[in-house]
């Protein structure tokens, strides 16, 4: 239920903010915000946020924060900017397992506030108040807070969970909801923020974050101990702030980018994206400006939750999309593309994250048609498709919306491939449906009138009626927008992808699993990592979770003569797991438990222990001892989803 909310914020105050903030923008290295930007908006409410911004918003946030690893804490101040409608006497917050010490007002007096009650997804309001606005105010509030060493955001590494075995690390991911437990803000995608810090950390280490760095080299500050400072002078949500702290090295690579992670991966990462310069120029030529200044990556240690965050400025990546041979760059695709779609024009709740995630499947796949050609780009778009039909095929009609009910729930149970391959199919829809020179004119015109705005699925109705379907009947017929935004499915416009390379895979695919073929015909050293995959991912149709396809000796078949006990790329080595796990195929356990403790990305993780537990008597055990062992190296966002199956094991 989206009841529209009619606060509308003065373009008078918004300017004297963005004023305020000097010049957003407008530095020597980013394009002047566009007009956009200032035009008042209509909040959306959004149900997982305790915020009011229609009577006081956050503008700006200013962290002073110093990273105990002792005390896996962040402890300091966060002190917000902001403005409320005339007469307004108190601001809300969202918070989450914080630890408030004060609030006070510029002048440091106190300011009372309340907590409020405990929601288990979406934590708690803080309500501060204070005397009322004057019309056209700004004001500044002080919170000295800590977190706690369990914040879900974050991740408090020991030195031998990382690559270097000498330091420890820290990590924050924000997405969805998160940020509220390590910064005390209107914690709702519609709700932007410009933002600046000072991260104190040991001398060893080096801080990093999702903005401008102004100390490359950090401030002394106290024994032991220095300060690096930050300001992102774009107005992000606040899912987008993040930090990093460690060991952390950094290797340009061309005019713009580069890459950080911990030295001894230094020469690896660096060769492994050589290429991202040009994917950046690629997706410039496509959709206009790259409206951050740098773009760069931080390859974090394998516990990293996702395959990539696209924290602005500096995608957050795993160390698995490091394959030494350029196969997996796809997702630095994604994660770039998202700096338009998702950054620029971000989804106002996270009932349309297609609108983020959809929008930018398609434009991760456009930027690989430019790079690495047609070939490439479409054999992607059929992996991507034949996980859309497996989940239709799985999930309940109504969870297949773009436009999704999450009342009551988390907005992680929205993240499944509807909002990326049926947000990325539709858009491809419109694309044949109008042609790619009229489809590429409203898509960058979009990104353009949108700009560092919140989106809905009725607006973006309302912008491609207006800027593509301009009243043309026949068009809005066969288009049917409403059915593809609204309905469960697909619509009858849909139409499959073709790879003629991904067809020679089958009829290879059907020679082996159904014909129970030998392996050694299967030509598998001339295949790309995309071939491979969907070699894997091949099923005989009407299986039954559990059914035995395959006799045990064509299994050891396959995994001896394609080696896959050695495997190192984690996009096949986990193709091949799923098999494994559905024939209870013991030789591969060791194979599986090496892969479920040496990363923790939550899209390999889940789905092998999901397998496992299917197993009965026989997976059920596997998956409860190796999670013993697994979880205390998983990041709170994934072992939050595998505890929910499997259980916490005892005394962790
Ligand atoms: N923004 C997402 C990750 C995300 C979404 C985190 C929602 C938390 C809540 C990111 O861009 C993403 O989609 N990552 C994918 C990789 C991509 C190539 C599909 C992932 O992590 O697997
Ligand atoms: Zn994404």
């Amino acid at each position: 239920m989206n009841r529209k909310l009619t606060g509308l914020v003065s373009a008078l105050a918004l300017s004297a903010v963005l004023a305020a903030c000097g010049q957003p923008g407008g530095k020597s290295d980013m394009p002047p915000l566009p007009a956009s930007a200032t035009a008042p908006i209509q909040y959306v409410r959004d149900i997982h946020s305790f915020a009011r911004p229609e009577i006081a918003r956050v503008r700006n946030v200013d962290l002073d924060l110093t990273a105990d690893f002792a005390t896996k804490t962040l402890s300091g101040t966060a002190t917000l900017d902001i403005t409320a409608e005339p007469g307004a006497t108190q601001i809300i917050l969202d918070v989450r397992n914080l630890d408030i010490r004060a609030i006070t007002d510029e002048a440091g007096t106190a300011l009372p506030f309340v907590l409020g009650a405990v929601d288990p997804v979406m934590g708690q309001p803080l309500t501060v108040t204070f005397p009322a606005f004057k019309a056209g105010e700004q004001r500044k509030i002080v919170i000295r807070y800590a977190t706690r060493p369990d914040a879900a955001a974050l991740q408090w590494l020991t030195p031998a969970q990382t690559a270097g075995g000498q330091q420890p690390y820290l990590f924050s991911q924000g997405q969805a909801i998160l940020t509220r437990t390590w910064i005390p803000t209107q914690d709702s995608p519609g709700i932007r923020q410009t933002y600046s810090a000072k991260i104190t950390v040991p001398d060893a280490l080096k801080a990093v974050m999702s903005a401008e760095m102004l100390t490359p080299d950090g401030k002394a500050a106290g024994t032991g101990q220095h300060s690096f400072s930050f300001r992102m002078t774009n107005p992000v949500p606040p899912y987008l702030i993040a930090l990093a702290v460690g060991d952390l090295a950094f290797a340009s690579e061309g005019s713009r980018t580069g890459v950080w992670t911990e030295p001894s991966r230094l020469d690896a990462a660096k060769a492994e994206f050589s290429e991202v310069g040009q994917m950046v120029d690629a997706a410039e030529a496509l959709y206009g400006p790259y409206r951050w200044g740098r773009y760069d990556l931080l390859i974090l240690p394998p516990s990293f939750p996702f395959g990539g965050m696209e924290n602005p400025r500096l995608t957050f990546a795993t160390p698995t999309v490091v394959a030494g041979d350029k196969s997996l760059v796809s997702l630095v695709a994604h994660e770039l593309a998202h700096s338009w779609s998702g950054n620029l024009v971000t989804n106002s709740t996270w009932s349309d994250i297609w609108l983020n995630e959809g929008f930018t499947t398609y434009f991760e796949n456009r930027i690989m048609e430019s790079v690495y050609g047609r070939d490439r780009a479409l054999m992607l778009q059929v992996l991507g498709w034949n996980d859309l039909q497996s989940s239709l095929k799985t999930m309940p009609a109504a969870d297949t919306r773009m436009h999704v009910d999450l009342t009551g729930r988390d907005p992680d149970d929205g993240l499944n491939d509807i909002p990326y391959e049926k947000g990325a199919a539709f858009l491809r829809t419109v694309e044949r449906i109008v042609g790619r020179d009229a489809f590429d004119v409203w898509l960058k015109g979009y990104f353009e009138r949108n700009a560092f705005r919140p989106m809905s699925s009725a607006q973006f109705l309302t912008d491609i009626r207006t800027h593509l379907v301009k009243g043309d009947a026949a068009l809005e017929t066969r288009l049917q927008l409403d059915n593809w935004v609204y309905q469960p499915g697909l619509p009858s416009n849909a139409i499959a992808p073709v790879s003629t390379a991904l067809t020679t895979v089958d009829t290879a695919a059907k020679a082996f699993f159904a014909d129970k073929g030998p392996a050694s015909a299967i030509p598998w050293s001339g295949w790309s990592t995309q071939e491979r995959q969907h070699f894997l991912a091949w099923r005989p149709t009407g299986l039954r979770a559990g059914t035995d396809w395959l006799p045990p000796p064509q299994l050891a078949d396959l995994e001896s003569t394609l080696k896959l006990r050695d495997e190192g790329n984690a996009e096949v080595l986990f193709g091949w797991l799923q098999i494994a796990v559905a024939h209870r195929y013991q030789p591969a356990v060791p194979t599986l438990e090496h892969f479920l403790t040496s990363q923790g990305r939550r899209k390999f993780v889940m789905p092998l222990f999901t397998s496992l537990w299917a197993e009965g008597d026989w997976g059920r055990p596997i998956a409860t001892r190796i999670y013993a062992r697994a979880r205390p190296g998983y990041h709170p966002v994934t072992s939050g989803s595998v505890d929910a199956l499997v259980g916490v094991p005892t005394g962790q």
